[in-house]
């Protein structure tokens, strides 16, 4: 792992390259057992339609979206199992980019295949914003959207590859951000393509 490559987007916090392959690998397939046991789903936006990224998650809460809107919860909402619990190689890097003593209670699992993309958003689910966010990619590259904590007005775009990490906290903890699109076969580290994001996020 290696931090002091960042530079800043908007005050988002982009280290290229923090995971090498091996570590790369070793976290997918410690995310193989986390969707073992939690299989992907594609949640429900409030309007009725479906979202096109695939998500899970790991730790004690999971993100989840239906016609009810947006929320944690504490079990999968087809298995009604509790998450598993967050990788190993994934609370590592929160250990390392973080700056705070808490440990993320969700990592959420975004899974890009073919043209899912993520809307314009902000991170507003949980309960403490003075907590970062981490972000990290593996697989194919995608291109990362960031605007500001108000609506509308200018955005940048950064393009995220396999083992970049992003870091959203302090002044840009609430900035909107989202995937324009994911440039398919850009990586071989996911067998069948794809992108697969990981945040982790503090929720109480
Ligand atoms: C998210 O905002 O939940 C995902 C961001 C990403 O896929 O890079
Ligand atoms: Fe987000």
């Amino acid at each position: 792992m290696a931090k002091e490559t960042g530079f800043s987007v908007r005050g988002v916090q982009v280290f290229p390259g923090f995971l090498d392959v091996p570590e790369q690998v070793a976290l997918l397939a410690e995310l193989r057992r986390v969707v073992a046991a939690a299989p992907l789903f594609s949640p429900q936006t409030r309007m009725g339609g479906k979202m096109s990224v695939r998500m899970t998650s790991a730790g004690e809460y999971g993100w989840y979206s239906d016609r009810r809107g947006y929320r944690y919860v504490t079990e999968h909402p087809l298995t009604g199992a509790p998450w598993p619990p967050i990788p190993p190689a994934a609370l590592a890097v929160w250990r390392a980019v973080a700056g705070v003593a808490r440990l993320p209670e969700c990592c959420l699992v975004n899974f890009y295949q073919g043209a899912a993309r993520m809307g314009l958003h902000q991170d507003r689910d949980e309960a403490d914003f003075t907590m970062p966010v981490v972000s990290i990619s593996l697989g194919d590259e995608a291109r990362f959207r960031i605007g500001s904590v108000e609506r509308g007005g200018k955005t940048e775009s950064v393009w995220l590859r396999s083992g970049d990490v992003a870091v959203l906290a302090g002044p840009a903890r609430l900035v909107h951000h989202g995937v324009d699109k994911v440039a398919e076969g850009s990586s071989t580290l996911l067998p069948r393509g794809g992108r697969i994001n990981l945040t982790m996020r503090v929720v109480t």
